[in-house]
């Protein structure tokens, strides 16, 4: 495995699939990084749960944030409470993995080739929420999932890689979101290996 170890900031809203294939490519030896610290706008995310089962099995130690919006007067302040917490710990990359706010315009510059997003879509096609249950309802026989850099934008930053899913008729939106996931987990610390080893570079 070639590159330099990059120091990884994971920002999360729910479940935590994409931390978990994050954490365990670095585990098998497939990714050259570390997630120094998780960032979650809920309290109540999944994702926190993992970390705390990592830590508590002894694996190295991940620190762990919960930044609620609504512990703060406006979004700006929202926004600076993140970035503090980047800044003091010189991350070098910042994953947006299941992060389900737009950061903004002032953050995103802040930040600015250092900040990518997973997304369950191929973009430019259905940005936004609910991408699977877009493409079902548009009738597109091809879906699948982006990696991007993140810009002031919603979901609009230039794409760094993408793995087409087919959609099957009977789909719901359920095994429609499975089979994109399973592509998530493998081209998420794909691509972030990809920038530990200068394959592609930061924006
Ligand atoms: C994924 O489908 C990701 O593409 C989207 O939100 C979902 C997060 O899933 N942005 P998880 O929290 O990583 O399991």
């Amino acid at each position: 495995m070639k590159g330099r170890l990059l120091k990884l900031c994971v920002m999360v809203s729910g479940r935590g699939s994409n931390l978990d294939a994050i954490v365990r490519s670095i585990d098998e030896g497939k990714l050259n990084a570390c997630v120094n610290v998780v960032i979650s706008d809920r309290h109540d995310a999944l994702a926190l749960k993992r970390v705390e089962e990592w830590n508590a099995a002894g694996g190295k130690r991940i620190e762990s944030f919960v930044i609620e919006r609504s512990s703060f007067p406006g979004k700006d302040s929202f926004d600076d409470a993140i970035a503090s917490i980047l800044e003091e710990r010189e991350v070098d990359l910042i994953v947006l993995a299941g992060f389900m706010r737009v950061l903004g315009a002032k953050f995103a510059a802040r930040f600015a080739g250092k900040i990518i997003n997973i997304h369950p879509s191929l973009l430019p096609s259905f940005p936004g929420l609910h991408a699977q249950r877009q493409a079902l309802a548009y009738g597109t026989k091809i879906s699948g999932c982006t990696v991007h850099f993140v810009d002031k934008t919603l979901d609009g930053g230039s794409i760094i890689s993408q793995v087409a899913v087919p959609v099957l008729d009977g789909d719901t939106e359920d095994t429609l979101s499975e089979r994109i996931l399973k592509e998530e987990h493998r081209l998420l610390p794909e691509t972030i290996q990809k920038l530990a080893a200068n394959q592609i570079r930061f924006g």
